[in-house]
């Protein structure tokens, strides 16, 4: 049977949800100069809104990770093909992602950011999937919570596509 996409976010709650999580974070870090680190490409979307609904200015950098395998399953093994370009160290770093799903990606960046010796390091990430998770990361902003499901739109895709929806679907088979 053909897979069909089912509303799961509107593009209403995604902004009030944005907009929340920006005004705890712009109060988290009042004086701390801040900089966010997305991870492309599914977060580049909630990264450029977040950023702007913040209440001033930060630094952006971004990160290219891919786990090997182009599945809508993680294969368990994640490499950089881009690194951040701005220096990190004793820097405020917020990492910005769209999904967790089995925590490897971000159990991966988190030590690799690590070594550049930040001044602090956090997670926000739109979507906490719980039920596929390996590796428990510590989850600091978490905009949605689901149980599971593979969802697209906003920056997320399914083999590259539906990334610009502005909506956010569950792909449904
Ligand atoms: P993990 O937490 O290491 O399993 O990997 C998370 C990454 O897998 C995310 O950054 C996405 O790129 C991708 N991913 C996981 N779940 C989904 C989904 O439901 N839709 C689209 N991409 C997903
Ligand atoms: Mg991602």
């Amino acid at each position: 049977m053909a897979s069909h996409k089912k509303l799961i976010i509107s593009r209403e709650a995604i902004a009030t949800r944005v907009r929340e999580l920006a005004a705890q974070i712009s109060r988290d870090y009042t004086s701390k100069n801040l900089m966010l680190i997305g991870i492309l490409k599914g977060g580049f979307i909630f990264l450029a809104d977040l950023a702007r609904a913040l209440d001033y200015p930060v630094q952006v950098d971004f990160v290219r990770l891919r786990s090997y395998g182009a599945g809508t399953k993680t294969s368990g093994e994640v490499h950089i093909s881009k690194d951040v370009e701005l220096p990190v160290k004793d820097r405020h770093v917020l990492i910005v992602e769209d999904i967790v799903d089995a925590g490897l990606t971000l159990d991966f960046l988190l030590g690799h950011l690590a070594g550049y010796q930040p001044a602090s390091l956090k997670i926000c990430c739109l979507i906490d999937k719980k039920e596929r998770r390996q590796v428990e990361v510590p989850l600091d902003y978490v905009g949605f919570t689901i149980e599971k499901g593979f969802l697209v739109g906003y920056g997320l895709d399914s083999g590259e596509k539906f990334r610009t929806l502005p909506d956010i679907y569950e792909i449904v088979e």
